[in-house]
């Protein structure tokens, strides 16, 4: 799925450049990858994050798994090699956010190692900064949220991040958020604490 099927095509480049972007909007692009289980928090942290950010007056945007697979990636299930290509796709789409300045939240379970690990590599040093929502499977099965959980052990959604699919946690994320003891607002403060500390959010 992922090698080339196109051939006779040509990279264009344009006549601004990311760094011009970058200072236009006096921060830099930067892709902030949450992962975690479904009901951890990635949306709930990642939506807050970019209205704090807003609120500074930079640019962010979120990528959410629910809403992507609405549109974008629609034709893709939670089979390993369906989770592998839509979180390639994300990691193609979060890399031109970067291109053009913005901050970008992804909140995805993204729940292979091995595919968070290529859209790492697809970045430059910097780039891209993995961000684990830890709350563990008991505490997002008890909030349930969207009732998923009770349906996944009811036997009616298989390969179910947690029951019945696996979840690889991040061995060296840049951040770890304690999702599953600590407040919304603590979370946020943590996250975009680290943006501002690494100078993402100045230029
Ligand atoms: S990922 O594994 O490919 O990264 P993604 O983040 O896009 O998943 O979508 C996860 C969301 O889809 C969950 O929050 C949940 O609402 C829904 N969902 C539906 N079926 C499943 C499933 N089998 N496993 C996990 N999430 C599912």
């Amino acid at each position: 799925m992922s090698e080339s099927k196109s051939t006779n095509i040509t990279w264009h480049e344009g006549h601004v450049t990311r760094k011009e972007r970058e200072k236009i909007l006096g921060q830099r692009g930067v892709t902030v990858w949450l992962t975690g289980l479904s009901g951890s928090g990635k949306s709930t942290v990642a939506t807050a994050a970019e209205q704090v950010v807003l609120g500074k007056g930079k640019l962010a945007y979120v990528l959410d798994g629910d809403n992507v697979r609405h549109g974008l990636n629609k034709n893709l299930g939670f089979s390993p090699e369906d989770r592998t290509e839509n979180i390639r796709r994300i990691g193609e789409v979060a890399k031109l956010f970067n291109d053009s300045g913005v901050v970008v939240f992804t909140a995805f379970i993204s729940p292979y190692r091995e595919d968070r690990d290529a859209v790492r590599a697809l970045m430059a040093e910097g780039d891209f900064v993995e961000v684990w929502a830890d709350a563990d499977v008991a505490t997002c099965e008890e909030r349930d949220p969207k009732g998923l959980y009770k349906k996944a052990r009811a036997g009616e959604i298989p390969e179910f991040t947690g029951i019945s699919a696996p979840y690889e946690a991040p061995e060296r994320p840049e951040l770890v958020l304690d999702t599953g003891v600590q407040s919304l607002q603590e979370s946020v403060e943590q996250l975009v604490g680290y943006l501002e500390e690494k100078g993402y959010l100045s230029q």
